[in-house]
């Protein structure tokens, strides 16, 4: 496996395994590996010849208060843990690589974007749009592979694809969890041990809401209040929202009869930690 720095060497790359004919899968990611990421990796392996993982904290997807700063680095483990699950290429750039001096163009979207992490995170969704299309540009990959766990990410990106014509398979990916149900994150090293403790409220209410619907009830305000009950009797959590939408315009709804996605952020102490279910896993 090798680690890459420039656009170039990426390119090169890429070209000479495409005139062997063989195909090319991306893994998007801000690097700190976990099993998650691993996950989108392993999927990549067995779909593709070849498998590029991205490594890059993308400023421009961080609002002026959060924390690109702080965000954790560590390339050394990245590489390790993606190398063990099959990565061939690993693409690290530093930002002025990747942000030229005159940068000025962005790939923005509206609609998808107005709802959920976008109301809390008003810069977020272009950053990411146009770090992704920067990224399908530089590794023209056949197929790029994304978690449900940033459920409304993958729904931004599915929908810009086909917008933009871009010629790539989206592939989404089951959330992995610790043992005790916590969705793996890589800023979950950000809490202390009560805290840990504390963010289990995430997963237990999307249990309580995915059981509920599971056992037949369609109306979302029922769900919710039930959730966001289970969520406030932890003194640590505070919620940011706790929303039923409908999974292909990200619009809210009142009652349970389309695919839907139930999605929670809860600040535990200064954390802001994301969960979710996808009401078709549930029912089917
Ligand atoms: P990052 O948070 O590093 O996540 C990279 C990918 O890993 C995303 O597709 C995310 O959904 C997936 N992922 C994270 N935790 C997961 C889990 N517990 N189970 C399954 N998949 C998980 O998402 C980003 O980076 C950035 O926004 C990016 C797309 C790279 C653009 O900068």
């Amino acid at each position: 496996m090798k680690i890459v720095t420039t656009i170039d060497e990426v390119r090169a790359q890429v070209k000479e395994w495409r005139a062997q004919g063989l195909s090319v899968g991306l893994v998007p990611t801000m690097g700190y590996l976990h099993e998650g990421h691993a996950s989108l990796i392993d999927a990549s392996h067995s779909g593709n010849d070849r498998t590029v993982v991205s490594d890059f904290v993308n400023p421009m997807q961080f609002g002026p208060s959060e924390d690109l700063e702080s965000y954790p680095r560590d390339i050394e483990h990245d590489a390790a843990l993606a190398e063990a699950h099959g990565c061939d290429l690993i693409f690290h750039p530093e930002p002025s690589e990747m942000y030229n001096k005159g940068f000025s163009s962005f790939v923005d979207m509206t609609v998808l974007t107005q709802e959920l992490c976008g109301l809390s995170r008003p810069v977020h969704f272009r950053g990411v749009c146009t770090v992704v299309s920067k990224l399908f540009n530089i590794v023209k990959p056949d197929r790029a592979y994304f978690g449900k766990k940033d459920a409304q990410q993958l729904a931004v990106i599915k929908h810009m694809v086909d917008d933009l014509n871009i010629d790539i398979e989206i592939v989404g990916c089951p959330i992995i969890r610790e043992s005790d149900g916590l969705a793996k994150s890589s800023r979950n090293t950000y809490l202390n041990a009560d805290e840990r403790k504390a963010a289990l409220v995430l997963s237990q209410a999307i249990r309580l809401g995915s059981d509920m619907v599971k056992n037949g009830e369609k109306n979302c305000s029922a769900v919710i209040e039930a959730m966001k009950k289970h969520i406030n009797d932890e003194p640590l959590a505070r919620i940011d929202y706790v929303k039923i939408v409908d999974f292909a315009t990200m619009q809210q709804i009142t009652m349970l009869d389309r695919p839907a996605l139930c999605a929670i952020a809860v600040f535990i102490g200064k954390t802001r930690l994301i969960d979710n279910f996808f009401t078709e896993d549930v029912i089917g």
